[in-house]
C-alpha cells in the first residue's frame, strides 16, 4: 500500500492534467469544445435551447426578463416538474425501466419502474388534494429518511403545485419547528423512523415535539418504515385526527391526480440553508428555469445516457438530493440508486457493494466521504468489482488534490473522468465543472464555468482579478436555476447576495484562477463553515450555545479537519466566575445537538474568561482561527486587550 500511496504523491508532483480519453470523448454527449463559444455568444438563447427539450404545456413568451436581482426565466411558459420527471416517460419505452433502485440500510431492496413511480406519485398526489385539501401554493414539509416515499412525496407536491420544504432528517425537533413555522406549512410528511448506522432515528417523535408549537400544521402523514414491533409504542404515538399512516390514506383516494399546469415562475420548493446569521434562509426555487438547468447539467456533466445506473449519495434533505437525485436525473429518464444509510454499515465497503450489486456507472459523492474512504484504505473498494463505473463526481466542498487523485486511482481505476462540481443551494444547479468529454481536468480544480454560465473573480473594489490571482467569486449574468429569493425576506436576499457588487451575484466563496483560467475554490469568506460538506453558520451554533443557562458568551469557528474539511471549535465564557470542565463541555455539546442537530455538535469547547475583541467589542474570529489551527497570530493591534489571545493560546495548547 505504501507504494501505491507514493504513486499518488508522484502523480501529484507531476502536476498533471488529465484529458478525456479518446474512447470516452468519442461517445460523450458533449465532445465539441465549440459549445463554450456558442454559449458565450448568447447565453440566453443557449439555455432556451436546452429548455426546449423539456415538455411545456405552453411555450414561453420570453426566455429571460432581467432586472437585477429579479430574474424571470421562460415567463409565460406552462410546465410541470413532475410531468417532466414521470408522466412523459410512461408513453415511451422507459415505461418499464427502473426509475428508483432503493436499498435500505438493513439490506432490503425495492425497485420502482417509471410506471410504478407514476402510479405511486399519482396516488399520493391524490392523498394531498383529496384527503388533506392541499392546493397549489400551499407549503408541505417533508422530514423523512432516504426511502422512495421521500422522492414520491416531493414529486407529488410538484404535481399539484404545492411547495415542498424538505428538512434533513438529521435536524432536531427545534430546527424542524423553525423551518415549518417560517414558511407556514400546512402538512408534514414523515416516517416512524429511519435507520442510520444500525440505530433508529426517531423522526416521528421529533415531529411530535416540533408540532407543539406549529399552528399552521393541520395534518401529518407517516410512512411505516420500522417494523411493527418498533412502531406503535416506542417511536410512534399517532395523534387521532392529526396523524395518518401513509398506507392507510393512500387506500381511500382516487389515485387519478393530474398535473397542474404551472407558470414557469411558480414556486417549486423552498429549502433552508445556513447563512451568516443565526436564522436559516429559505432558498426559493421556481419551476421552469430550475428544471431546465437541472435537466441539462445532469445530462452534460454526468454524460447521462439511457443505459446508465446513476447514484448520487446525497440525502434529499440537501440541495444535491433535490437537483441531482430527484429532478435532474428523473427529468432525463435515468435509473437512480437511492440508499438509506451510512457508508460504513455494516462495514466500510457498503458503497462499493452497492456499486457492484446494481452495476452503478455514474457515482457522485462528497470530498468528506472520499477522505474517509482514503483513511479506511483502498482494500474495501478492491474487494468489489467496480468495472461498471465510468464517471465520478464530487461536490460540496473543495476537494484536495490528494483526495481527487485517490478517487481517480482507486475508485475510478484510472479509467473514469472525475468531475469536481461547484455550486450552491442558491445556484440550483452546477455552475463550475468540467464537461467530461471535453475539459481536461486538474486534481483539485473545478476547472471552468459551464457553457452559458458567466463567472468572475473580483477584488474588494469590484475589479476583475487578472489570471493567477484570487478574490471573490461572483456570477455576472443570470442563469436559469438561480434562486428567486429568500422565503418572505426580499430585503435579506438583496443584502446578502446583491449588495456587495450592484447587479452582480456574490457567492460568499473565495476563488483563485490560474494562468489557464482554471478555478480553484478557496472556501467561504463569510462566517459560514463547511463541516463534512454541510453548511453551518457560526452564528447558529453560537446562538445555541448562549441559549444554555450557564453560558455568557460564545464564539464559534471552523478549524481545519483532515476528514471533515472543517470541524467546529467553540470558545465559551461561562456566567459568573464559573470555570468549565469536561462535563460542562459535554453538556454544551449535547445542548447544541438538541437545539440544531447532530451535524452541528462542536468537536471541542474551550472555556475562557474572555474572548479577544476589538475596542468596539467585535469578536475577532480570525485570531481564534489562528489559535485553533496553531498559526502565528495575525495582526493583534486592534485588540482591546492583547493579553487575552496569549493566555487563550496557552490554554488551547495545554488542552489540545
Ligand atoms: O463553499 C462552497 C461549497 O459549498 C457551498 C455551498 O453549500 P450548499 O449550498 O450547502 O451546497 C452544497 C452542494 C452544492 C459553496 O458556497 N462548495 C460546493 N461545491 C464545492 C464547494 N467548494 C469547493 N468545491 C466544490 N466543488
Amino acid at each position: 500500500m505504501a507504494v501505491e500511496i507514493r504513486a499518488i504523491e508522484a502523480l501529484l508532483q507531476e502536476n498533471r492534467s488529465f484529458s478525456p480519453s479518446a474512447e470516452f470523448a468519442s461517445t460523450a454527449i458533449l465532445n465539441d469544445p465549440a459549445i463554450y463559444d456558442v454559449a458565450a455568444k448568447d447565453p440566453v438563447a443557449f439555455w432556451a435551447e436546452a429548455a426546449r427539450e423539456l415538455h411545456w404545456f405552453k411555450p414561453w413568451d420570453k426566455a429571460l426578463e432581467w432586472k437585477a436581482p429579479d430574474a424571470q426565466w421562460f415567463a409565460g411558459g406552462k410546465i410541470n416538474a413532475c410531468y417532466n420527471c414521470v408522466d412523459r416517460h410512461i408513453s415511451t419505452p422507459r415505461r418499464n425501466k427502473a426509475a428508483i433502485i432503493w436499498e435500505g440500510e438493513n439490506g432490503e431492496t425495492r425497485t420502482l419502474t417509471y410506471w410504478d413511480l407514476y402510479r405511486e406519485v399519482r396516488r399520493f398526489a391524490s392523498v394531498l388534494t383529496e384527503h388533506f385539501g392541499i392546493k397549489k401554493g400551499d407549503r408541505v414539509c417533508i422530514y423523512m429518511p432516504m426511502v422512495p416515499e421521500l422522492a414520491i412525496a416531493m414529486l407529488a407536491c410538484a404535481r399539484i403545485g404545492a411547495i415542498h420544504s424538505v428538512v434533513f432528517g438529521g435536524f432536531s425537533a427545534e430546527s424542524l419547528q423553525d423551518r415549518i413555522n417560517d414558511s407556514e406549512c400546512r402538512l408534514v410528511i414523515t416516517a416512524d423512523g429511519g435507520y442510520r448506522r444500525g440505530t433508529v432515528i426517531p423522526l416521528k417523535r421529533n415531529v411530535d415535539e416540533a408540532l407543539v408549537n406549529c399552528p399552521s400544521v393541520e395534518g401529518v402523514v407517516v410512512v411505516r418504515r420500522l417494523g411493527h414491533g418498533l412502531t406503535d409504542e416506542t417511536f410512534t404515538r399517532m395523534h387521532e385526527m392529526r396523524d395518518h399512516w401513509w398506507h392507510r390514506v393512500a387506500e381511500d383516494v382516487s389515485g387519478k391526480s393530474e398535473c397542474e399546469e404551472m407558470d414557469s415562475e411558480d414556486m417549486l420548493y423552498v429549502l433552508y440553508t445556513s447563512g451568516s446569521t443565526g436564522k436559516p434562509k429559505g432558498i426559493v426555487h421556481t419551476t421552469g428555469g430550475y428544471l431546465a438547468g437541472c435537466y441539462a447539467t445532469t445530462k452534460w456533466v454526468f454524460d447521462l445516457k439511457d443505459d446508465d445506473v446513476y447514484w448520487c449519495t446525497a440525502d434529499c434533505g440537501w440541495v444535491t438530493g433535490h437537483s441531482y437525485t430527484v429532478y435532474g436525473p428523473l427529468a432525463n429518464g435515468a435509473t437512480i440508486v437511492m440508499y438509506e444509510g451510512a457508508p460504513d454499515f455494516p462495514d466500510k465497503d457498503r458503497f462499493w457493494s452497492i456499486c457492484e450489486k446494481y452495476g452503478v456507472t455514474i457515482f457522485y459523492t462528497a470530498p468528506t466521504a472520499i477522505r474517509a474512504f482514503m483513511k479506511w484504505g483502498p482494500e474495501y473498494a478492491q474487494k468489489h468489482d467496480l468495472s461498471s463505473l465510468r464517471l465520478l463526481g464530487s461536490v460540496g466542498e473543495p476537494i484536495n488534490p490528494e483526495a481527487w487523485m485517490w478517487y481517480q486511482q482507486y475508485i475510478g481505476e484510472g479509467r473514469c473522468p472525475v468531475v469536481d462540481t461547484w455550486w450552491q443551494t442558491e445556484t440550483g444547479h452546477i455552475m463550475i465543472s468540467p464537461l467530461p468529454g471535453i475539459t481536461p481536468t486538474k486534481p483539485g480544480s473545478a476547472t471552468r464555468p459551464l457553457p452559458g454560465i458567466l463567472v468572475d473573480v473580483l477584488d474588494e473594489k469590484g475589479n476583475s482579478v487578472p489570471l493567477g490571482g484570487g478574490g471573490y467569486l461572483v456570477m455576472t449574468h443570470p442563469w436559469p436555476g438561480m434562486t428567486r429569493g429568500l422565503y418572505g425576506d426580499p430585503q435579506r436576499f438583496k443584502d446578502v447576495y446583491w449588495s456587495k457588487y450592484p447587479g452582480i451575484y456574490f457567492t460568499g466563496d473565495g476563488a483563485k484562477r490560474d494562468e489557464d483560467g482554471y478555478f480553484w475554490l478557496l472556501g467561504r469568506v463569510d462566517d459560514v463553515m463547511n463541516v463534512a460538506g454541510h453548511r453551518i453558520s457560526t452564528m447558529e451554533v453560537e446562538s445555541a450555545l448562549v441559549d444554555h443557562p450557564a453560558v455568557a458568551e460564545a464564539a464559534v469557528i471552523g478549524k481545519h479537519h483532515d476528514l471533515k474539511g472543517q470541524a467546529i471549535s467553540a470558545f465559551v465564557t461561562l456566567k459568573g466566575s464559573r470555570a468549565g470542565n469536561s462535563e460542562m463541555a459535554d453538556d454544551l455539546k449535547e445542548h447544541v445537538v438538541k437545539k440544531i442537530g447532530a451535524i452541528c455538535r462542536p468537536d471541542d469547547i474551550i472555556f475562557t474568561a474572555e474572548l479577544p475583541k476589538t475596542r468596539s467589542g467585535k469578536i475577532m474570529r480570525r485570531l481564534l482561527r489562528d489559535i485553533a489551527e496553531g498559526r502565528a497570530l495575525g495582526d493583534t493591534t486592534t485588540l482591546a486587550d492583547p493579553g487575552v489571545v496569549q493566555s487563550l493560546r496557552e490554554r488551547y495548547e495545554e488542552e489540545g
